[in-house]
């Protein structure tokens, strides 16, 4: 058995090999499952009392040198692809990873395509505005509270430059070029200074929508708001207006859908009253005519504006504001659309 075990080693030693094949080949022969040392140890039950010490002593320290002679070859072998495992260059690649539209991508284009449907062009304006486009053009008198209804961020301590709160700021720009007929949609991002939670962010993004012309009215509006919700949510969707404030508009309003969830009977969701919010709008002030060159006697107009991740949330059933913001992949790669 001893001597057995000497040629054993002696032939372990002698070995060497270059490619991860062979050497694949030598751990088999020694220490695979039929391999020679599991013969030894297989034989080591024969092995009588008094040897038994120094046999299993010899055995482990053969067992020991071959793994390590295995790992050490393996280490340095550099071995490149052997001419048998050479790329197959007729193969095709590897599949291309398709990138998906981030999911308030897809809401606002498809919001903008709607709105497109009914004759809207897109305007877009800066991010960083100044008060008359933010606020005083639209009719938010000095010191006036509704000013601080948008937590505003100012930008280098100055008080007339800031980040834009709502994207009527284009519109306001919109108006200062051009003489109704106006219809146009203003998609873009806002800032509010909110503390960051499921339900608020500082940044987000609204469409906001504005149609000026002679005899604009409230039910071009609401029509206009249903025809809306229809497209975006399916047919059977309900809208109902209830009155509301905004100094831009009088009167005006806020849009809630009958919820999706549950279809209108109540659910956690709905917060049992079956209904949702998505929008404020209204005729547009008079005022905010005037303060822009256009003939508030000729003229009517209405104006709306949602937020994109309110509506992808009732649309998604995501919850949670933040997931559109961390951009984990994970959560982006569910959103395919045609949009
Ligand atoms: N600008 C408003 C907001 O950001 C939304 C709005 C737009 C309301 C137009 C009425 C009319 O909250």
């Amino acid at each position: 058995m001893l001597h057995k075990i000497d040629v054993i080693l002696e032939e372990a030693r002698q070995f060497d090999a270059h490619t991860k094949e062979e050497i694949e080949q030598f751990r088999i022969r020694y220490l695979g499952k039929k391999g020679l040392l599991a013969e030894l140890f297989r034989d080591f039950k024969e092995v009588p009392a008094a040897q038994k010490k120094e046999v299993g002593h010899k055995i482990n320290l053969l067992k020991q040198y071959i793994s390590e002679k295995v790992d050490s070859l393996m280490a340095s072998t550099t071995e490149g692809p052997s001419e048998d495992s050479a790329p197959d260059l007729t193969l095709p690649g590897p599949p291309m990873e398709i990138g998906s539209r981030h999911p308030i991508s897809i809401v606002r284009n498809q919001i903008i395509e709607i709105f497109s449907r009914l004759g809207y062009s897109i305007s877009e304006g800066p991010e960083i505005e100044d008060d008359w486009h933010v606020f005083s053009a639209l009719n938010f008198p000095p010191e006036h509270p509704a000013r601080d209804m948008q937590d505003t961020f100012f930008v280098e301590k100055d008080p007339d430059i800031m980040l834009r709160t709502h994207t009527s700021s284009v519109q306001v720009r919109v108006m200062e070029k051009e003489q109704p007929p106006i219809r146009t949609i203003s998609p873009g991002r806002v800032f509010r200074n909110e503390a960051i939670s499921a339900r608020a962010h500082c940044i987000f993004h609204q469409v906001e929508g504005l149609y000026i012309d002679e005899n604009v009215s409230f039910a071009d509006l609401k029509q206009t708001l249903l025809f809306f919700a229809r497209e975006m949510f399916g047919q059977n969707v309900e809208i109902r207006l209830r009155p509301s404030y905004f100094p831009f508009t009088e009167p005006s309003a806020e849009m809630d859908i009958s919820c999706q969830i549950c279809g209108g009977k109540g659910c956690n969701v709905c917060k049992y009253t079956g209904w949702l919010e998505i929008l404020g709008c209204g005729m547009v002030d008079p005022n905010v005519l005037e303060f822009n060159q256009i003939d508030s006697v000729k003229y009517t107009g209405f104006a709306f504006g949602m937020g994109i991740e309110r509506v992808a949330m009732l649309k998604y059933q995501v919850r949670d504001l933040r997931l559109y913001f961390e951009n984990d992949i994970r959560f982006l790669e569910q959103f395919r659309a045609a949009y």
